[in-house]
């Protein structure tokens, strides 16, 4: 078996910011609400006719090409995470992949919304440990602002979400190497399918979009948040624990936990039942809410470029969400 290792990492995001006082001009909420229930100040948002999910990726793919000193055409294999793809079939992997002229290598779409970019590592590893591959391009990238009415209708899911893509470049370790994915886990339960979804369009009804669902608000996405919220902080702590339990861990080897940034809040709650200093936790939420499958590599990115990863350091990634699915991985960097 081989093992594999993060090389490069990169992120994009659009340079247009949707802060909380601007939504609180078009729509019912505050400032105060949305800092004090979520952590989030602002979010940006696509440009129409120049960011699309698979361009976004392929331009978060190009930075961490760059930072592993690695060509385009020696990648052997995408892995697309987007619950928001360009179109509803084919995925955005393909779209990706030709936009950036690599075609011919397989590209593989994750749906697992939140926890996408982990489950992507769990399949690049996969890969890379049997020798089926060498390099592994793993994306997470997501359009939502275009999703939503901002109304008051859907100002409980609106405000949460913002737009962003980040990469990780996944390469077979030498024999011996430090540098390390060091293990994957990855879980998921359909119990609560549908109380964070987008259900239309979808093959589920005979007419797949009408004007009757536009206006009954059916294509919006939903979500019961305290639902989601009391599972999350059962769910990031569990995950967490089976990958420093299954690496024989502990909380304290930790140098770098990076959570999926879905809530401030939840986050917080992770780092004081892991008894983590806040120099052991990183969180951008504030300033790009929800990307989901966009977040963990997006703050990856970030950190690396903030000087926050040495080598060495353990990184704990972990994300919940939609599904509901939950994962985590340690990296030795
Ligand atoms: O990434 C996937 C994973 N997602 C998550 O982990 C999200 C988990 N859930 C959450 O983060 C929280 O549930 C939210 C931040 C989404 C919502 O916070 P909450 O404390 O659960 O609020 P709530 O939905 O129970 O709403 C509380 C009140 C309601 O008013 P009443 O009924 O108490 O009068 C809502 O109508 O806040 C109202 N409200 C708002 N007020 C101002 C809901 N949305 C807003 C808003 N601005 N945007």
């Amino acid at each position: 078996m081989y093992q594999s290792k993060i090389t490069g990492v990169g992120h994009y995001l659009p340079e247009e910011v949707l802060t909380n006082n601007q939504l609180s001009e078009i729509m019912d909420t505050t400032d105060e609400w949305i800092t004090e229930r979520t952590g989030i100040k602002e979010r940006r948002i696509y440009k129409e006719n120049e960011d699309r999910v698979s361009t976004m990726g392929a331009r978060a793919a190009y930075k961490a090409l760059e930072m592993a000193g690695i060509n385009k055409n020696e990648v052997d294999m995408i892995v697309f995470a987007t619950l928001s793809p360009d179109y509803y079939f084919p995925g955005s992997g393909v779209l990706m992949q030709r936009e950036m002229g690599i075609n011919g290598i397989p590209a593989i779409d994750i749906r697992q919304q939140c926890s996408g970019f982990v489950y992507g590592i769990s399949v690049a590893d996969q890969y890379i440990k049997t020798g089926m591959c060498k390099k592994v391009l793993v994306v997470g990238s997501e359009i939502h602002t275009n999703a939503f009415e901002y109304t008051n209708r859907d100002r409980h899911v609106s405000v949460i979400f913002g737009d962003g893509a980040g990469c990780a470049l996944l390469e077979r370790a030498e024999e011996g190497e430090e540098s390390a994915v060091l293990s994957t886990h990855i879980h998921s339960d359909g119990t609560h399918a549908e109380e964070l979804a987008a259900k239309h369009p979808g093959s589920v009804s005979k007419i797949r979009c009408s004007n009757e669902m536009l206006e009954a608000g059916a294509l919006l996405p939903n979500m019961n948040g305290q639902l989601v919220f009391k599972n999350a902080v059962q769910r990031f702590p569990e995950v967490i624990k089976e990958a420093l339990e299954y690496n024989n861990l502990k909380p304290s080897d930790i140098d770098l936990l990076i959570p999926h940034q879905a809530n401030l809040r939840i986050s917080q709650f992770v780092q004081k039942l892991m008894r983590l200093g806040d120099d052991k936790i990183f969180n951008n939420i504030q300033k790009y809410g929800n990307t989901t499958a966009g977040s963990i590599p997006i703050a990856l990115s970030e950190a690396v470029q903030e000087g926050k990863v040495k080598k060495g350091d353990l990184l704990c990634l972990a994300a919940f969400g939609s599904g509901f699915t939950w994962a985590s991985t340690l990296v030795r960097w």
